[in-house]
């Protein structure tokens, strides 16, 4: 459960890839998953599938939600770099705490982020990056109020990455993924950890085909996508209604 009384308060881990990660006391929750590996979830959850199947583009705009330890956005360059991608690619990454960002610039990352120090400092300073190839900004702010200002019809690629619906139900509700959903163009890809049946709902509520994803040593995941991606295991939603028609996406509170 969230508590707010313990604000701020972190500790680190290392986890099963030997990356390290934190634990937020105040979500009462790891920022990646210890036993997939917080460099490994990344790659294998988000970067690699949205990549897969946005292949070929010469641009991608990509919602990082939400930036935490900055691995999503790290590990896409990173991805870019090791396949020797021109992909032009802007990231924007909404994320409420702002002393956590600033602290960035000392946290020790995977040897794999090495060539990327420059822009890990700049971000860590300036919350934003730009050469002719990335332009990253990071909003400082609550996303349910930043997400809504992006220009709609825009993103290529959702990491949706928040702490679980359970301890952070309102990056989950249908109302949040409605937002989502207003920003994304009709091949987007989400990508998400969250395969809950009220995550599911909320994504679906909204007009997001469901497709179940297995990386090589991580566990399943969900790619949504307004359009059905027959290379993926599609989730037949009414079915599943049918036989649990009790299941239900999150709500805002009234
Ligand atoms: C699970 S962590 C994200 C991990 C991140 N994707 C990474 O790779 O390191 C969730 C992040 O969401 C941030 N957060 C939670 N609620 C938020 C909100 N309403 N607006 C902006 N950021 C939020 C937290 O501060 C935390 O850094």
């Amino acid at each position: 459960m969230y508590d707010e009384t313990l604000r701020g308060q972190k500790e680190t881990i290392v986890s099963d890839d030997g990356s390290l990660t934190l634990y937020s006391k105040e979500f009462n929750e790891s920022y990646h998953s210890p036993k997939d590996g917080a460099l490994r979830e990344s790659l294998n959850k988000h970067v690699i599938p949205a990549f897969l199947l946005h292949k070929g583009k010469s641009s991608l705009r990509i919602l990082d939600i939400c930036y935490g330890l900055g691995y999503n956005t790290l590990a896409t360059l990173h991805y870019i770099q090791m396949h020797n991608m021109d992909t032009r690619v802007e990231i924007i990454s909404p994320e409420f705490d702002e002393a956590l960002v600033r602290s960035l610039k000392d946290f020790e990352y995977p040897a794999e982020f090495e060539s990327l120090h420059t822009i890990i400092k700049d971000l860590s300073n300036n919350f934003v990056y730009e050469d002719e190839q990335f332009k990253i900004t990071i909003l400082i702010g609550d996303a349910r109020e930043t997400i809504p200002q992006l220009v709609p019809d825009q993103i290529d690629i959702v990491y949706q990455d928040a702490f679980s619906p359970k301890v952070n139900p309102m990056l989950w509700t249908r109302e949040w993924f409605a937002d989502i959903r207003a920003l994304c163009r009709e091949d987007a890809v989400l990508t998400t950890y969250s395969t809950a049946a009220a995550t599911r709902m909320g994504l679906y509520e909204n007009g997001f085909e469901l497709h179940y994803y297995d990386a090589p040593d991580t566990r399943r995941s969900l790619i949504a996508s307004p359009k059905k991606i027959e290379s993926l295991e599609w989730i037949d939603m009414e079915l599943k209604k049918q036989r649990n028609p009790y299941a239900e996406s999150l709500r805002d509170p009234q």
